[in-house]
């Protein structure tokens, strides 16, 4: 496809999603061999499973912060890094991923609405902010308590809970003219409906990513293909 024109007048929104970090060598969540094939939702990623069982959940968690410590970002993350440095504050950058490369490519005006691998946070709402902590636990006797005396748990948003930033992530979509979203499946509420706010603020829509989502339908393009291959070069910013 065509390079698309970024003017002096457009403010752009990426919403990035596992995809992004998939030629990183990260695992994406829904591909045949991804993370929900091997691993219950319903046993390391909601409120009751932590409940249940905090080292199951801790387990899973160790695990993607053992991936996580061995990834670099891939030349999609630094694209992204790249727009940014030439488009400042008309630049905003949402990610549904945990893992940390966008900011090591570069990227800073950014959010983590599904929360941050490299950080733990009390289990209760004791309102203590996360902690940084990339601790690779092997038990649950390792981790520890916060001055409140709750476990510390992931800063993982599970299924159930609410997304983090979303005041700020509203009024980005609102005032965005170009929205991009790279490399996420469209199955995941609220982030799936962002393409549809951008829509309703008139914005134009771009999808990147080897196989359509499943909002694909709310996109005004959709470019397929790895996004380490696309996202360098599609942007031509006048
Ligand atoms: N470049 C771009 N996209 C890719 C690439 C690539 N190289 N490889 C795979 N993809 C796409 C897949 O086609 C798929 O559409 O990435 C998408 C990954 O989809 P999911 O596994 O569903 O991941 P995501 O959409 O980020 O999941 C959303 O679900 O489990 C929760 O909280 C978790 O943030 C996550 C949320």
């Amino acid at each position: 496809m065509a390079a698309i024109s970024v003017s002096g007048k457009d403010r752009v929104f990426v919403l990035t999603g596992a995809g992004i970090s998939a030629e990183s060598g990260l695992p994406t969540f829904r591909a045949s061999d991804g993370l929900w094939a091997g691993h219950r939702i319903e046993d390391v990623c909601t409120p009751e499973a932590w409940q249940r069982n905090p080292w199951r959940v801790w387990e899973f968690y160790s695990g993607r912060r053992a991936d996580g410590a061995k990834a670099e970002p891939n030349p999609a993350h630094f694209a992204l890094a790249e727009l940014e440095a030439k488009l400042g504050e008309r630049f905003f950058l949402c990610t549904q991923n945990v893992d940390d490369l966008h900011e090591r490519a570069g990227s800073v005006r950014l959010v983590h609405m599904h929360g941050e691998l490299a950080k733990s946070r009390c289990e209760n709402e004791c309102g203590r902010a996360p902690v940084e902590d990339r601790t690779i636990y092997t038990s649950l006797d390792e981790v520890g308590r916060c001055a409140c005396g709750g476990l510390l748990r992931p800063h993982i948003v599970f299924f159930g809970e609410i997304p983090l930033e979303m005041d700020r992530i509203q009024e980005e979509i609102g005032k965005a003219t170009l929205m991009v979203v790279v490399g996420t499946s469209g199955s995941v509420y609220p982030a799936a409906n962002f393409v549809h706010w951008a829509r309703l603020g008139g914005a134009r829509t771009v999808y990147v990513g080897p196989e359509a989502p499943l909002n694909a339908a709310a996109f005004t393009h959709v470019v397929e293909g790895k996004a380490g291959e696309v996202l360098l070069g599609l942007f031509q910013v006048g």
